[in-house]
């Protein structure tokens, strides 16, 4: 592992770990995926595999990169917060309710970030093998094929992504504006992974995509993939991309969808 930090030399590492930990996820998935426990909620499943992939990806950043820091989904923050210093943010399975399922759609997401900008991201769909990268300025990527994402401009005529979180308040909050947005919308998909949705919105295969309640696991990667495909990636408002709203669409939709979504979300209540 080298010790540089352009994004290219960030993104080589990444896409190397990236790989090697949805290999053990997929294997575990075979093989036994261990215990099954929950935490904030009920719904909010973590399997062994779930701890045992971030386990793998720290030791192998903390091997090749001491001076990094990583923060990981199960394990939380560790190493420097230093200026200039690179950040790892990690979701070790992103799609945890697939993954027990044996649905295909669960991914491993790392990307590296420094002062707060994500320079580089892979998300890697651990069942299929399936990989989009991206390098801050470089484009997005996926199979050696540069990504643009969908020119919709019609509200109406958008296929629209999104999810719900785990806190029951949360989700009656979500559903409250789902109702109101299906009946605007061509039509809404719920793929259960966030990080590839936001990889499939840089191919133009969802016009665009929101969900409330992330956490930066969850879209650092993806978002700076959808964003090098040319989506606007941002909160309500004019806020940033964060745990409020992840919003990502074309230039030309995303004031609608916007306006709309800080309508239904006012209305929703709380
Ligand atoms: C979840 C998934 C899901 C999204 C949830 C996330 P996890 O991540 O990305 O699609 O709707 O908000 O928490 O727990 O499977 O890593
Ligand atoms: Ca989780
Ligand atoms: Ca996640
Ligand atoms: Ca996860």
């Amino acid at each position: 592992i080298s010790s540089g930090t352009s994004p290219g030399e960030l993104l080589a590492i990444a896409v190397r770990v990236a790989r090697e930990a949805a290999a053990t996820a997929r294997r575990m998935r075979d093989e036994a995926i261990g215990d099954v426990q929950t935490k904030s909620t009920d719904t909010d499943v973590v399997t062994a595999a779930d701890k045992a992939v971030e386990r793998q990806v720290v030791e192998a950043l903390r091997a090749g990169r001491p001076g990094d820091g990583v923060l990981g989904e199960e394990y939380g923050d560790a190493g420097t917060t230093e200026p200039g210093a690179v950040r790892w943010i990690l979701d070790p399975i992103d799609g945890t309710v697939n993954y027990l399922y044996g649905l295909p759609q669960y991914a491993v997401s790392l990307a590296a970030e420094v002062d707060g900008e994500v320079l580089a991201g892979v998300v890697v769909n651990a069942a299929t093998g399936d990989e989009w990268t991206a390098t801050r300025g470089g484009g997005a990527w996926r199979a050696g094929r540069r990504l643009a994402c969908s020119t919709e401009t019609v509200l109406g005529q958008a296929l629209i992504g999104t999810g719900f979180g785990y806190d029951p308040r949360r989700r009656a909050h979500q559903g409250r504006v789902f109702a109101e947005l299906i009946t605007r919308v061509r039509d809404v998909r719920r793929f259960g992974a966030a990080s590839l949705d936001l990889c499939l919105a840089a191919e133009g295969k969802l016009d665009a995509f929101f969900e409330k309640g992330l956490n930066p696991w969850d879209h650092a990667a993806g978002g700076l993939i959808a964003a090098e495909a040319g989506m606007v990636v941002a909160g309500l408002n004019g806020a940033p991309a964060g745990s409020e709203m992840v919003l990502l669409a074309p230039p030309a939709l995303f004031p609608v969808l916007h306006d709309l979504l800080v309508e239904l979300d006012a209305a929703g209540g709380a």
